[in-house]
């Protein structure tokens, strides 16, 4: 996740950048920059690669600036990590950087180019650059406001003119906190970075635009009118609020799932076309000549690709074979198959062997990854990033989220390419998209509940979770989130397989998590483990009459598509994961055993 610093005050702001963005290493980044106002100009450094490697820089050239600036580091989404792509972008005497999401960067691109603005990275930010010099005739903030009128998408963004005697701040959908210290402003993204120099914080609310000067604030809301500050007094530690005051980095990332789906979505879906823009690097002639679907993928990723079975089989009409990158041994692969591979790292061996050995049979190939410039991209002809910011917590969570969000998309593309869905079957499923953040968040609000049933049954010795359709691949992500954090033994079953084998393990001993928001079949399954005296949780949709009756704990989820429920289930068997690890006090962030990239076989 990008992060933003700035600084106005009496001292020299390059040490206070650079020590600021240090601060916010751990949101992950792949390069960093800062800009300076010196003797009346901006200087400007930046490039890819670590925070200390560019301080030295700075450091042998006389630490130039005086005491104002701005700093960034990149977590890329729109053009690779690269010198040029780095922030701050600058315009004339104008400076910015940006973290967030310019959805319509594209058509602005293509006005400025127009007006004679000359690009030189393939960020989206660099239009706000442009746009923000456009309007400027020596009122920054003036001009600030009259770009972001253009500006579709989410944003912080701080801005800086060579001869603005103040900053501006800006944002929407992204955060920015600013600092008050005794005679100076300090901006963040976060409140890690402002610690060690001030306690003292202000949070900038949606929509608002600020000036900052050394000594004051001055914040207008969104329709202009200038609203009095209030300053929160933060009394967690660092190590707390690197984790945003959440235990662990896991329950954060859960956390952040509303705006990861968010980031997913941005500016790829169409109501009015019912359609996906998805860069595929496919004509819809080639989309409708493909026969198969050859996903290859591991661990949470692989459950990501089981869903899409039945997804595009749906949705596009596509028959779907999921492979374990693993076991991809002596598979041939049929012509007219599009290969997927799916994984947050873009970095997991198996997953890069695999698709290399299916790509020699030919075919065209798709990548669903998190990682910019990470090596599946370069092995693949088109890539839909999920741009759900780095995950530190070992487990997945919100890539896994955030995977599911991208493989709905390449279903609806695929399907309306192929003319198997009608614009306004598409229309439909993508209105019902755009409300899963809020129905993640409902979810969320649930944590108390959760955590109670999962402390009732933390000392279990063994865990089953069943689910059937979309939700069999839950069941699989949830019990391996359960083994994995909890160390707890756990199956993941397909509900009418129950009977041929496992039921043998069922006592009054294993609590079973029964996925049932779609459908009743579900409900003959639970009454099959009731019957052999297991405890179930069942997760249910709200209002569900027959759920209460059957299982032993009932989680109420809202009510939506089958597709989408699947989401909300997993969110669900996250809580339920991490809270049963938290109560046996495992170290969720880092279990035993594991590591977050497996880049060997
Ligand atoms: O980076 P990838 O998505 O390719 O990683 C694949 C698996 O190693 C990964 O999903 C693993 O199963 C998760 N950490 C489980 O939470």
């Amino acid at each position: 996740m990008c992060g933003i610093v700035a600084y106005v005050g009496d001292l020299v702001a390059g040490p206070i950048l650079f020590d600021t963005l240090k601060r916010l290493e751990y949101r992950g980044y792949d390069s960093a920059g800062v800009a300076l106002k010196s003797e009346g100009a901006i200087v400007v450094l930046k490039s890819a690669g670590r925070i200390a490697d560019l301080e030295k820089v700075y450091q042998s050239r006389g630490c130039p600036g005086e005491g104002m600036g701005i700093g960034h580091t990149r977590w890329a989404t729109h053009g690779r990590p690269s010198d040029r792509n780095a922030h701050p972008h600058t315009s004339g005497e104008i400076a910015i950087v940006h973290n967030g999401i310019i959805e319509n960067y594209l058509d602005l691109r293509e006005l400025l180019t127009e007006m004679g603005y000359v690009f030189s990275s393939e960020t989206d930010s660099e239009v706000l650059a442009h746009l923000i010099h456009f309007y400027f005739k020596g009122d920054l903030y003036a001009a600030v406001c009259r770009a972001l009128v253009h500006v579709e998408g989410s944003y912080a963004v701080a801005v800086l003119a060579a001869s603005s005697p103040y900053l501006v701040c800006a944002r929407k959908d992204s955060p920015l906190v600013l600092g008050k210290g005794k005679t100076a402003i300090y901006v963040a993204s976060d409140v890690p970075a402002l610690l060690p120099y001030t306690k003292d914080v202000i949070r900038m609310k949606d929509g608002e635009i600020a000036r900052v000067f050394a000594d004051r604030v001055e914040i207008m809301d969104r329709e202009g009118q200038p609203r009095l500050a209030q300053v929160e007094r933060i009394t967690w530690d660092a190590d707390a609020a690197e984790k945003g005051g959440y235990t662990h980095f896991m329950l954060k990332e859960i956390h952040e799932q509303p705006r990861a789906i968010r980031e997913t979505i941005a500016g790829r879906i169409s109501e009015i076309d019912g359609d996906v823009r998805l860069k595929l690097g496919m004509s819809d002639e080639e989309i409708k000549g493909l026969e198969r679907v050859t996903i290859i993928a591991c661990g949470t990723s692989y459950h990501a690709g089981m869903l899409a079975k039945n997804l595009f089989a749906r949705v596009a009409g596509l028959p779907v074979d999921v492979e374990v990158a693993s076991e991809f041994l002596n598979i041939q692969v049929r012509p007219r198959t599009l290969l997927l591979g799916i994984t947050q790292s873009g970095e997991t061996a198996d997953t890069l062997l695999a698709l290399k050995k299916a790509k020699t049979c030919g075919g065209r190939s798709l990548a669903i990854t998190n990682v910019v410039g990470s090596t599946v991209t370069e092995l693949v002809d088109g890539t839909i990033y999920t741009r759900c910011g780095p995950e530190i917590g070992v487990a997945a969570t919100k890539t896994f989220t955030s995977q599911l969000v991208a493989i709905i998309l390449l279903a609806i593309r695929l399907g309306r390419a192929r003319a198997h869905l009608t614009p306004d079957q598409a229309r439909k499923m993508l209105i019902e998209l755009t409300k899963l953040p809020g129905l993640v968040q409902r979810v969320l609000e649930k944590r108390e509940e959760i955590r109670k049933i999962a402390e009732r049954y933390a000392g279990a010795s063994c865990y089953f979770f069943i689910g059937r359709d979309y939700l069999y691949p839950i069941s699989l992500e949830g019990a391996l989130k359960m083994k994995e954090i909890a160390y707890i033994p756990s199956e993941g079953y397909a509900g009418g397989e129950l009977k041929h084998g496992p039921l043998a393990l069922i006592t009054e001993k294993t609590p079973v998590v029964a996925l049932a928001t779609c459908g009743k079949k579900i409900q003959s399954n639970i009454k099959e483990v009731r019957a052999r005296g297991a405890e179930v949780i069942a997760l249910a949709t709200e209002g569900d009459p027959d759920i209460a009756k059957v299982a032993s704990h009932v989680i109420e989820l809202p009510q939506t598509q089958p597709i989408y429920s699947a989401v909300l289930c997993t969110v669900a068997v996250q809580l339920l994961s991490y809270y049963t690890a938290n109560k046996l006090g495992l170290p969720i962030d880092k279990p035993r055993n594991l590591a977050k990239c497996v880049t060997v076989e």
